[in-house]
């Protein structure tokens, strides 16, 4: 059966192509979506909880290989549809635009990170405690920043114990750790973990020996007086670009080797395996897990090894190169923010015996990030 029908808005006709109903708009864009895909997403109240918009219809009462389709017709900027066994649906041409499947929909509706390099320091991510604190627009903006640079930096920020843990609550709740909820970077005696020491930390992501590591980590900066200790940053994902143009059967192989990853003390033993790099279905890149103090004596097939040191090696080179870092000095009241599934942060070494150097951390996973940047924009 075909059909179409006009209207005067966007979206004039509908007709039938096999197992797609084919949308025409007055752009002369053409969206094919599935008679099955419409019939499982009819938004009526029978079929989504009208208050919940959660999906009450079964798939399983359907025959799928049944012609599912009894009419279809466009009016007033609405596709409706009679299925075979009586039922109506009705779709909007807005939902219809915000859903549509189609390759040139699904790559319009991706985010594109913005890849950096040290030269991002002349024009930092940076915003003032008093807007991320005080309104929606404000926190939107920083979420924004943190979300397409993948850091962000918040400014005077007062000096008070657990202030962090009020900024990060702007978001959501914190993720705790075996490092506890909030944690103290100071050089300590009798250390569980480097960042504890006075040493350099070569650039890292913090947890990767978890399933899942922490998504979005907050530095605050509470004391500031030891000569060194300079904080940097590297874009894990731009260091992998380059690594992919250099030597793309290296990056395959970081995207496709999972290497064993342990952090142990006398009450912890955490362990996972996992990519150095993971891409999405776009093959956007979604995360990076690089700590070499971390990585597990490697436990990999024998004849994986030397591939793995040799793109190993290649990446560390790039994350290594002083054109790729961002150095800097953060002073009592920097808060610094980060993907800690994108960004690799790290520190040079300090000597504490010229005056105190003290961070204090937490983190909040990326689904509560994106969730509340979704929500204020929906708000804004
Ligand atoms: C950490 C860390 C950086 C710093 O605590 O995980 O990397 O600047 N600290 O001390
Ligand atoms: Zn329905
Ligand atoms: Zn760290």
């Amino acid at each position: 059966m075909s059909e179409s029908a006009t209207i005067s808005d966007g979206m004039i006709s509908v007709e039938r192509e096999g197992d797609l109903c084919v949308l025409n708009w007055t752009d002369g864009r053409k969206e094919g979506f599935h008679s099955l895909w419409l019939r499982d997403n009819c938004q009526c109240a029978d079929c989504l909880h009208p208050q919940t918009r959660e999906r009450l219809f079964d798939l399983m009462t359907l025959d799928p290989n049944s012609d599912l389709i009894d009419h279809l017709e466009t009016q007033n900027g609405s596709l409706f549809v009679t299925w075979s066994d009586g039922h109506q649906s009705q779709f909007s041409e807005r939902w219809l635009h915000e859903h549509a499947y189609g390759e040139d929909a699904r790559q319009a509706r991706r985010e594109k990170p913005t890849l950096w390099t040290s030269e991002v320091k002349n024009s930092l991510p940076e915003i003032n405690y008093e807007k991320v604190m005080s309104g929606d627009e404000g926190l939107l903006s920083f979420l924004d920043m943190l979300c397409d640079y993948g850091f962000a930096l918040i400014r005077q920020t007062p000096t008070r114990d657990l202030e962090v843990t009020r900024v990060a609550s702007r978001i959501s709740f914190l993720r705790e750790t075996n490092f506890g909820r909030e944690f103290d970077v100071i050089s300590k005696p009798n250390p569980n973990n480097v960042a504890y020491t006075a040493l350099e930390l070569q650039s890292h992501s913090d947890l990767p020996n978890w399933e899942v590591p922490p998504g979005t980590q907050f530095l605050h900066c509470l004391e500031f007086d030891a000569e060194g200790g300079e904080s940097t940053l590297v874009d894990g994902f731009a260091a992998a670009r380059q690594l992919q143009s250099m030597s793309p059967e290296d990056f395959d192989l970081l995207c496709q080797l999972r290497i064993p990853f342990r952090f142990h003390d006398s009450d912890w033993d955490i362990r996972r395996s996992a990519t150095t790099l993971a891409l999405d279905s776009f093959e956007e890149l979604e995360e990076i897990r690089f700590h070499s103090a971390l990585t597990a004596p490697l436990d990999i097939p024998s004849d994986q090894v030397l591939p793995f040191y040799r793109a190993y090696r290649a990446l560390t080179e790039i994350i290594r190169k002083p054109e790729n870092i961002l150095k800097l000095k953060l002073r009592p009241g920097d808060l610094l923010v980060f993907n800690n599934r994108r960004a690799l942060h790290g520190r040079a070494a300090f000597d504490p015996n010229t005056g105190p150097r003290h961070l204090q951390g937490c983190y909040v996973d990326n689904d509560d990030v994106m969730s509340k940047r979704r929500v204020l924009r929906r708000r804004l």
